[in-house]
């Protein structure tokens, strides 16, 4: 039994098929762990800000000296990186946005990857800070990245890659599902990208 952290980014509802992907790598993650429990962050519908002013103050003031103000504006920050640190495994629903990852998915990134809690400064340059995590991206794309044209233009997996390497999570599956918007893909793109994926990294 695991605790499964699902975060889906698409503002869409239903139709998105990130948040499709992410629910069949769940379902396939519940056949292989029985009894996980899923918990579903769905990041556009309480959107995170750009970090602010008062959120770096607040994070490079030591714990100690933290007003309760400084202490309020990590609020939202604390409470993601909870829900983090109590996961198991995460599945991060990640549609392509302009070669990217979207806004609401980055701004994410910017209040978990905080130094002293998610990662620290050390000799060694910096070092991640989470363990024992297992993360399946559940990426889609409009078009084709893993052969033709596109295939440097894909900054959404390398990009989530070193992010997610850098706070310590480096057990990471990537199942893309391409070519979404192409007429003659787009209705086997996601059972494809499903059927390539292996769930035995995840045991
Ligand atoms: C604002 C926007 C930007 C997009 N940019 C790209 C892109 O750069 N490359 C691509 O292949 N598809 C792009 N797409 C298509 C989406 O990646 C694709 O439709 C995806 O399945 C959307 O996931 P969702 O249904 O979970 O929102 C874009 C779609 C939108 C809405």
């Amino acid at each position: 039994m695991k605790k499964i952290l699902h975060i889906i980014s698409s503002p869409k509802t239903e139709s998105s098929h990130s948040l499709q992907l992410g629910r069949s790598i769940i379902e396939r993650l519940q056949t292989v762990y029985p009894g996980s429990t899923v918990t579903e962050n769905k990041l556009t519908d309480t959107a995170f800000p750009h970090l602010s002013q008062d959120q770096l103050t607040s994070i490079f003031t030591p714990e100690e000296n933290r007003t309760a103000a400084n202490k309020e504006a990590l609020r939202r920050s604390d409470e993601v990186i909870n829900q983090l640190l109590d996961a198991d495994i995460i599945v991060i629903g990640a549609p392509m946005y302009n070669f990217g990852i979207p806004s609401s998915l980055k701004a994410w990134i910017d209040h978990i990857v905080r130094s002293g809690v998610t990662f620290r400064y050390d000799e060694k340059g910096a070092t991640g800070m989470l363990q024992d995590k297992q993360v399946f991206l559940a990426v889609t794309s409009g078009m084709l990245y893993s052969e033709g044209p596109l295939q440097s233009l894909n900054f959404v997996t390398p990009h989530l890659k070193a992010v997610l390497g850098f706070v310590g999570i480096t057990d990471i599956t990537v199942v893309h599902a391409e070519g979404i918007n192409l007429p003659h893909i787009k209705e086997a793109a996601l059972e494809k990208a499903l059927n390539e994926m292996t769930i035995a990294a995840a045991v």
